[in-house]
């Protein structure tokens, strides 16, 4: 238990200071045991347990890796990854192609647009290790690297003003690319008359359709249907 010295006030009247004495020291000494009992859980709160701590969690180890090997806009890349990694994280994390972009990472938006083997595909429903020795087309990799002249339909998407923030813009280039060849190819959609037949031209309700998997937060959505047509004409 602590003490508190009680400093003797020698200005007082001894009289009357020896009167209260007794009643002044006992409540003194009565205010000094209740803080002390007061204090004494709080105390032993702060102090670390004097029991062993419990050892700390082992860490968890590492997901092996795995070799994947793709060819990416006509280069070989051989990546290690974990078989969890999606291909659009591949291509932004591990090749640093960052043009293909992250918009909802759930299948919703069409911003991770790449063509893989020919077809549009959305990078972030699918994992990298499911592409092994597949040939993957970026935005990066639309343009003429030899002539250094944009792609048909990236020139068209200038003419045609067929964005605004651009964010969305990699996955609507690579979607309308891929489109192009599937609508030559002769691929019906849900807004082909007759799935027979394939109709002789892109029309505005085929092409809508067939790039509704992108969506276009600023609403370049007319633009970008003129811009895939004049393609469309263009490459018939
Ligand atoms: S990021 Fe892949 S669909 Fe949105
Ligand atoms: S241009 Fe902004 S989201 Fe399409």
């Amino acid at each position: 238990m602590r003490h508190i010295n009680v400093p003797r006030n020698s200005n007082a009247d001894p009289e009357s200071s020896e009167a209260i004495k007794p009643s002044r020291r006992r409540f003194l000494q009565s205010a000094a045991a209740a803080a002390a009992v007061t204090a004494a859980p709080l105390a032993h709160a702060q102090q670390p347990a004097a029991t062993s701590a419990p050892p700390p969690p082992t860490p968890t180890t590492a997901a092996p890796l795995m070799p994947v090997k793709l060819t990416i806009n006509g280069h070989a890349y051989e990546m290690q990854l974990e078989a969890r990694t999606t291909l659009l994280d591949a291509l932004r994390e591990y090749a640093s192609l960052t043009g293909t972009k992250k918009g909802c990472d759930r299948g919703q938006c069409g911003a991770c647009t790449v063509i893989a083997n020919g077809r549009r595909i959305n990078s972030c429903l699918t994992l990298a290790v499911m592409h092994e020795g597949e040939s993957i087309v970026t935005v990066e990799g639309l343009a003429n690297a030899q002539t250094l002249s944009l792609s048909p339909i990236q020139k068209a998407f200038i003419d045609h003003d067929a964005f605004q923030c651009g964010f969305c813009t990699p996955g609507q280039l690579c979607s309308a690319t891929a489109l192009i060849d599937e609508f030559r190819a002769g691929d019906a959609s849900a807004a082909t008359a007759d799935v027979r037949y394939r109709p002789p031209q892109l029309s505005d309700d085929e092409i809508r359709e067939r790039m509704s998997g992108n969506i276009c937060r600023c609403g370049a959505y007319p633009n970008i249907v003129a811009a895939v047509k004049t393609v469309a004409i263009n490459k018939a």
